[in-house]
């Protein structure tokens, strides 16, 4: 259901959050994003996906209430790590039920002034595979973001939301978000400014080239403590004219290009061996820390 939001002139700011992954969050990132939100009034939060660590009712609670004290408009992706992980008839008869009050919010589309925020589904029940963690694009998922962008006034800005990567490694073997090459394709032919997304833990700023042309594909870092190659972060993308800008920011004042690594591993999985995409901070940690 789009949600309309007045907004009178350029450039839009959008926060893009990712991975806060309640259960193990960054305390004092996410304080630090709260007071970003909330003395800079972005025009809107998108917060593609991973917001729990298991699914658990305590770190959906945990969610809801910080989404719920945002004062801006927020829409949102599910991760895969936000379904029901342990109960598997939940997960397949209501997966979106732990999200209670913010339901709402899911996979939104928010229709700002000239400008589109359109939802891309990335995760599924079940797949054909053993690694349920790898995206997974559903015909009828891909359907309903063409659809909705198709129906919007020739001429919108489109920004795509999606929790996955969508790069397509074109083996069976390897595949990371299944369809993500027909979805990036079909981007491609609608002119869409860039697709956002979360799940490797470390922000990007690529252009994928498709038959179709170029996709710009931004991703967010983590606001958790599973953290990859870059401290906790969070995207301040703008739009200005048709033009989108990044700024990877971070508590510890490292610049957006040395933030930004600069490939997606072939598996769509966060970095975490040697020889895969590492930022130029290289500050992977030997192990995560323990979920409990
Ligand atoms: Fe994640
Ligand atoms: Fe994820």
């Amino acid at each position: 259901m789009p949600d309309s939001a007045a907004k009178a002139g350029n450039p839009l700011k959008l926060f893009h959050l990712s991975d806060i992954h309640f259960g193990l969050p960054d305390p004092t990132a996410l304080s630090w994003v709260e007071q970003c939100i909330e003395s800079e009034a972005p025009d809107v939060v998108a917060i593609t996906g991973d917001l729990t660590m298991r699914a658990r009712h305590r770190e959906f609670d945990a969610a809801c209430r910080w989404i719920r004290s945002l004062p801006v408009p927020v829409t949102m992706e599910i991760g895969n790590h936000d379904m029901p992980y342990f109960n598997l008839i939940e997960r397949f008869v209501d997966p979106y039920r732990r999200f209670r009050g913010i339901k709402a919010l899911l996979e939104r589309e928010i229709i700002l002034d000239g400008m589109a925020i359109v939802p891309l589904k990335t995760t599924a029940r079940a797949q054909w595979r053993l690694n349920w963690s790898k995206g997974w694009i559903t015909r009828p998922a891909l359907r309903k973001t063409l659809d909705a962008i198709d129906a919007l006034p020739a001429g919108t800005g489109v920004i795509v939301t999606a929790h996955h990567p969508l790069v397509e490694a074109g083996t069976d073997g390897t595949a990371l978000t299944h369809r993500g090459g027909l979805a990036l394709r079909e981007l491609a032919r609608r002119n869409v400014l860039a697709v956002l997304s979360g799940h490797v833990h470390d922000p990007f700023d690529l252009i994928e080239q498709t038959d179709e042309g170029p996709v710009r594909m931004i991703g967010a870092g983590t606001l958790s403590k599973r953290l990859r190659s870059s401290p906790p972060s969070f995207n301040e993308v703008s739009i200005s004219d048709g033009v989108v800008s990044v700024r990877a920011r971070n508590l510890a004042d490292v610049a957006t290009a040395d933030m930004q690594i600069d490939d997606i591993p072939e598996d769509a999985m966060p970095p975490r061996r040697p020889g895969e995409p590492i930022a130029p901070i290289h500050a992977v940690p030997p192990v995560d820390p323990p979920v409990h």
